[in-house]
């Protein structure tokens, strides 16, 4: 596992190893959008990964849509951050946060009394989203973005970058899949506007990039990450041409200095977007989905990786690190508490030697 432990420098981060732990929602925010306690104890207890990417956390009031997320756009939700990265710094981590808008994929059971529920253009998602007050919900219909909005949702980025910064994260990455806001933008389905923000794949991936340039101005680009997955069709996202897509977007990020691109694996036939990703971008790539550590160490070892993402294995093994470090194995984790509220199956999970202390009479 040699490679999968040596340190490098992604931009501005330093990462004391190459196993990342991938943003995942947990669910365990307060009805405010402000991180709780157990998430400090959480963002801790996984330190040792050589980063963390904090789940989706929305830019605005706006850019929310499911139960008990997080966000970074009031003095509050800031301050509860500050605890989760004081945390994870005093044990020796870095931690950056995903910022996620949600776009037309909410339900405004989920969103603040006042909030507006937006897209590219007024199409609804089909599909529908899990709420504590009614159950599952339909998403709603997002009102169409007009060039001003679209000018102050990318403020809204700028700023959640600067409250990541304020609220003492190493750095943020963009959500740019999984059928939010960006995705929203480079979906023929979801998006239907003629003008710059619509039409051609210049202009689909004009939103994402200028969300990307607003936060590189605002901490610098070697402090700012991009998720992709193209031809992601989760949360009813449709793009025909998800080889162009990825082409584009490379094409017009390579040179802005970012701190890494993160890769999920594509499930389009005949796509391989790691290995376009690796020829098209001269950054640190980190790839994810379904890797397993013997995986993670041979396409770093083959030179097709900088870096490799967990998100399920690090539910159940706190300290994965050390587990792969030394050849342990893996705990399985209860889809139970994956979302559910409070610490049971969240912070409760225990590293390798405790599990055995617990197992021995
Ligand atoms: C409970 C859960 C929540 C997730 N939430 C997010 C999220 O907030 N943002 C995101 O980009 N991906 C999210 N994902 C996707 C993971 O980051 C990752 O891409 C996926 O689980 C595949 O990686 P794995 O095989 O290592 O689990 C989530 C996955 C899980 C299991």
């Amino acid at each position: 596992m040699k490679h999968l432990f040596q340190p490098a420098r992604f931009g501005d981060l330093q990462l004391a190893n190459r196993i990342v732990m991938a943003p995942m929602t947990r669910s365990r925010a307060d009805d405010k959008a402000v991180p709780t306690a157990v998430m400090v104890d959480y963002y801790a207890q996984r330190a040792t990964a050589g980063l963390i990417i904090a789940e989706g956390t929305s830019p605005s009031a706006d850019g929310l849509g499911y139960c008990r997320t997080p966000a970074l756009y009031n003095a509050e939700q800031i301050a509860a951050w500050r605890q989760v990265t004081d945390a994870v710094h005093a044990a020796g981590g870095q931690i950056v946060v995903q910022l996620m808008h949600c776009g037309r994929v909410a339900s405004r059971h989920n969103k603040p009394a006042g909030s507006r529920t937006v897209g590219p253009s007024s199409v609804a998602a089909e599909t529908q989203l899990f709420t504590d007050t009614v159950g599952m919900a339909d998403t709603e219909l997002p009102d169409e973005l007009t060039r001003d909005d679209i000018a102050a949702v990318i403020q809204d980025y700028r700023q959640a970058a600067l409250n990541a910064r304020e609220a003492g994260f190493d750095g943020v990455e963009l959500h740019g899949t999984s059928g939010y806001l960006p995705m929203q933008f480079m979906a023929e389905n979801a998006n239907q506007r003629t003008d710059e923000y619509g039409g051609s794949v210049e202009n689909r991936v004009r939103f994402t990039l200028e969300v990307l340039a607003a936060m590189a101005d605002a901490i610098g680009p070697g402090r700012v990450g991009l998720r992709l997955c193209p031809g992601n069709s989760y949360n009813d996202a449709r793009d025909s041409d998800p080889a162009a897509t990825l082409s584009a977007l490379l094409k017009a990020i390579e040179g802005m200095g970012l701190a890494y691109l993160h890769m999920m694996r594509a499930h389009v036939k005949g796509l391989d977007a790691f290995a376009i990703a690796r020829a098209g971008f001269s950054g640190a790539l980190i790839t994810n989905d379904g890797f397993e550590p013997d995986t993670a160490e041979a396409i770093i070892a083959d030179g097709g990786a900088d870096a490799v993402s967990f998100a399920r294995h690090f539910i159940a093994n706190p300290d994965l690190v050390e587990r792969i470090r030394q050849y342990q194995p893996l705990s399985k984790f209860d889809r139970k508490t994956l979302y559910s509220p409070g610490s049971a199956g969240y912070c409760d999970y225990l590293p390798f030697d405790q599990t055995l202390m617990e197992k021995t009479p």
